[in-house]
């Protein structure tokens, strides 16, 4: 099974996914196709929406004679005209809804690898949230086992085992762990259906976070029967790679027309809200006038057309790095998810967050709420200024929030200051605590708040600054009172640059690093068109080199040895194979099957080290993976390779 990360945002990734029959891009969506009954035929999803892999039902075509005879003798790619990958479901769904169906566990998974699946499903048993914590355990056991035989009979076909658990979170990681410990290919979160019928998103959420928790990071994971694009973004942020929908024609049925927002009855609108070629083509009173079967062909387009075209935004989100955004903003047109919101405010979820999240981002961040000051980068950050910054003197003159950067905002005032007596100079924003020095470092400089924000945000960032300033001699800034009130001390060589790029050294490396790098004699490039700074050397040698867009350094060959001899294994380290050492020092970038080992507070695009078993500098990157992640995925990069030594 080759599956390998391609861009990453959030606890999300955009995904290779490769079968026998063909490659797909992830998240991506399944439509459910009916082999008794194909609405819109695959091929025909295909040059419409892009449709690149599907899913249908193995248990109807297995129940039925001549589908049955017809998917054995020619394959299920056939039978249902699709030549992209396929994944079959087992029956397990139809256990749940209609009661005791006759199915043998491990026939049901021989019959899908007999018909050709690419992806096959056991007959997992649905757990349902109305369950007692026995019955889900004992419904987890019994599916668990089911997996460990369905396994032996996968053949070539990927198999699908399904994590069950009901609501209780402890259940669904525990699922998930003995899941990730057999030899299956792919994982569905299932018995979710109840739980998005009825609104019940914060249990969604959990089921989802609890799973994940427990799985193996490198495995793809499958919301099993989520079709509504209004939790795909959340659902992508926290993990998944997968949908399918049925809902596209069960709603179709009963007039409903999906949109990222919501669901609404055809008969209740007055207009069509909507671009997708349906909505462009006709009136809603003409698409109200056509025949039935016509009408609910046509809502049923309109249907997947939407939900394809959430799936492309929540790609593009991404890729620009902005998917909490499009999460915070989805969450807001419905007030249960907005209420499932508060499941990533707890420290717990944040801190599994975290772990995923990329350090730096080609785009600003955006505030759109009380969410934005929860997210896994605020958190990180705060984190990381608490942790690893260290202010240089006694007292600190704050600053309210003002024009970014700050430091050219208030460069008067600083001078003034300055002129009199060395001070940590501190702006207390939205975002919490600003030192100056870290004014254009991603992401103080790079998000964007309104002038005034709700009062969540206001009192996390009233906590974390206090935290901040505790112990620390703090004065307002108040003009010439402040001034005068200011001790004069003797400060002949105050150089802001070289405070600057000891504090960002600190910040990304971690604490400390700045006295490693920047022991000697400092001489700094600036750019001639910007000023900014652009090559830092120490005693002539080229140690960091400063990013125009994020503000944090690029970590030079130089400046990882003398972080290689300062910091002790495995700080900053990703350690390789002895195998793959020959392709490091061909400047080829490191690959996820080779890496040994790993520094656990490395993160997504975090500089770093690559060394060999022997802990002998090869090479300096930037990592692509966390640390889970590098161990477990067998495709595609772990670290991108920059300069060997
Ligand atoms: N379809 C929707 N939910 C489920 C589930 O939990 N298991 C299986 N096998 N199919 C599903
Ligand atoms: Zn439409």
């Amino acid at each position: 099974m080759k599956f390998e990360i391609k861009d990453r945002d959030a606890a999300g990734r955009i995904c290779r996914f490769t079968t026998k029959h063909g490659t797909v891009t992830t998240p991506n969506l399944m439509p459910v196709i009916n082999p008794n009954k194909m609405l819109i035929p695959p091929q025909e999803m295909k040059k419409l929406f892009g449709t690149e892999m599907v899913i249908t039902n193995s248990y109807i075509i297995k129940k039925d004679k001549k589908l049955r005879e017809k998917a054995l003798k020619n394959g299920v790619h056939k039978l249902i005209d699709f030549d992209g990958p396929i994944m079959t479901d087992s029956g397990a769904f139809q256990s749940y809804m209609y009661g005791d169906i006759k199915l043998d566990p491990i026939e049901i998974v021989e019959f899908q690898r007999d018909i050709g699946s690419d992806i096959g499903t056991i007959l997992d048993i649905f757990g349902t949230p109305d369950q007692t914590k026995t019955e889900a355990e004992n419904g987890m056991k019994e599916t668990i086992k089911r997996a460990k035989q369905s396994v032996k009979v996968k053949g070539e076909m990927f198999l699908a085992c399904t994590i069950q658990g009901s609501v209780f979170p402890d259940l669904r990681e525990r699922c998930a762990k003995e899941l990730s410990k057999i030899d299956a290919d792919f994982y569905p979160i299932g018995g979710v259906v109840p739980l998005m019928e009825g609104q019940r998103y914060t249990d969604l959420v959990r089921s989802i976070i609890f799973s994940k928790r427990g799985l193996d990071p490198s495995k793809p994971v499958h919301l099993f029967g989520a079709g509504h694009p209004l939790i795909f973004p959340l659902a992508v942020a926290l993990g998944c790679d997968f949908f399918d929908s049925s809902a596209y024609a069960k709603y179709a049925n009963d007039g409903r027309m999906i949109f990222s927002w919501g669901t609404e009855k055809l008969e209740d609108l007055t207009e069509l809200p909507c671009s997708c070629p349906v909505c462009s083509k006709y009136k809603v009173s003409e698409l109200k006038k056509l025949d039935e079967n016509q009408r609910v062909l046509e809502i049923a387009k309109h249907n997947l057309y939407v939900c394809f075209a959430e799936i492309k935004k929540i790609r593009s989100a991404i890729a620009n790095g902005n998917l909490w955004e499009l999460v915070e903003r989805r969450a807001n047109s419905n007030p249960y998810l907005l209420e499932a919101m508060n499941e990533l405010k707890k420290s717990e979820n944040k801190g599994w967050l975290e772990y995923f999240e990329p350090v730096s981002k080609n785009k600003a961040m955006f505030y759109t709420g009380c969410q934005t000051i929860h997210r896994p980068l605020v958190y990180r950050t705060h984190k990381r200024l608490n942790e690893r910054y260290e202010s240089l003197f006694d007292t600190t003159v704050v600053f309210p929030d003002g024009n970014k950067p700050y430091s050219t905002f208030y460069s008067k005032e600083i001078k003034k200051i300055m002129n009199k007596k060395e001070a940590n100079i501190l702006v207390r924003s939205h975002f919490g605590p600003v030192p100056i020095e870290l004014d254009e470092m991603y992401p103080f400089a790079q998000s964007v708040f309104p002038r005034s924000v709700d009062k969540e945000t206001e009192e996390v960032s009233r906590i974390v600054f206090n935290l901040f300033i505790k112990n620390k001699k703090i004065c307002y800034w108040n003009g010439n009172k402040t001034l005068t009130e200011l001790n004069e001390s003797n400060n002949e060589d105050f150089n802001p640059d070289i405070h600057r790029i000891s504090a960002v050294a600190d910040m990304q490396f971690g604490k400390h690093a700045s006295k490693t790098l920047l022991d000697g004699k400092i001489r700094i490039v600036k750019s001639k068109k910007t000023g900014k700074i652009r090559n830092v050397y120490c005693d002539e040698k080229h140690v960091l080199s400063m990013r125009a867009n994020d503000g944090m350094f690029t970590l030079k060959i130089e400046g990882a040895r003398l972080l290689h001899k300062s910091f002790k294994y495995p700080k900053l380290r990703v350690i390789i194979d002895k195998d793959a050492v020959p392709f490091i020092m061909d400047g080829k970038s490191v690959f996820a099957k080779f890496v040994k080992d790993c520094d656990p507070d490395l993160r997504p695009l975090d500089e770093c080290l690559i060394v060999d078993e022997k802990d002998e500098l090869l090479a300096v990157g930037r990592c692509i993976l966390n640390r889970e992640e590098m161990l477990a995925f067998q495709y595609g990069m772990a670290a991108k390779t920059r300069e060997r030594i």
